[in-house]
């Protein structure tokens, strides 16, 4: 089971299967893209276009029929780009037990009007800590779960594994900090 909050759940219907019953793996990239692209526009507060898809996995057959639950997070914020890893699983509609299907990491630039690449808008955590863009996440996580009384920024309430994996990763940032003090 994932520790992070679906963006997207779709159910895969017969137009989106080739001739033998499995589905496009075109539809699932293009789906995968809507969802991390929805959560990069809400970061960069702008357009994002996808720039680049890097290590792409189908790693099990979807079927007509499937429940698709797509899961994505920004793991690295640049200075006009965004990184989101995004994991898509299969899911039992009764029992709710999730099938890991594909994965792949997505990267967005923020653009104007004018299509050219613009800076991503520093948030009030990247500027008071000066952290690297991985770092930064983690601690705009803490941040906000801290500030909303535990939400995962959508406003809804971050699952027990969520804020598991949370605590972990606020960990990892201590020991960074901990190693950039020393240097
Ligand atoms: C995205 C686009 C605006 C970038 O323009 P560009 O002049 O090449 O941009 P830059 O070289 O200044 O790079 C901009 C950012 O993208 C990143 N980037 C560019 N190419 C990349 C690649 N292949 N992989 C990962 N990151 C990449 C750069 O590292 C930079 O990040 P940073 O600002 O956070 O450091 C341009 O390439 C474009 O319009 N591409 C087509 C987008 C599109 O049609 N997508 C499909 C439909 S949404």
């Amino acid at each position: 089971m994932s520790t992070r909050m679906p963006v997207r759940i779709l159910t895969a219907m017969p137009n989106d299967a080739n001739p033998d019953g499995d589905i496009f793996g075109g539809w699932l990239m293009s789906q995968m893209d809507l969802a991390a692209g929805a959560i990069c526009k809400r970061r960069a507060g702008g357009r994002v276009v996808t720039v680049a898809v890097e290590g792409f996995k189908f790693l099990a057959p979807v079927h007509i029929g499937d429940e698709v639950v797509i899961y994505a997070e920004i793991v690295k914020t640049g200075t006009t780009s965004l990184t989101s890893k995004v994991c898509t699983y299969t899911r039992d509609g009764c029992t709710g037990d999730e099938t890991k299907v594909c994965e792949a990491v997505y990267v967005f630039v923020h653009v104007g009007a004018d299509l050219k690449p613009t800076p991503i808008p520093q948030d009030e955590v990247s500027e008071a800590v000066g952290l690297n863009g991985e770092m930064t996440e983690i601690a705009r996580k803490a941040y906000q779960f801290i500030r909303s009384g535990g939400n995962d920024g959508t406003g809804r309430p971050m699952t027990h594994p969520a804020q598991e994996a949370l605590v972990a990763e606020v960990g990892r940032l201590i020991g960074y900090l901990i190693d950039e003090a020393k240097n």
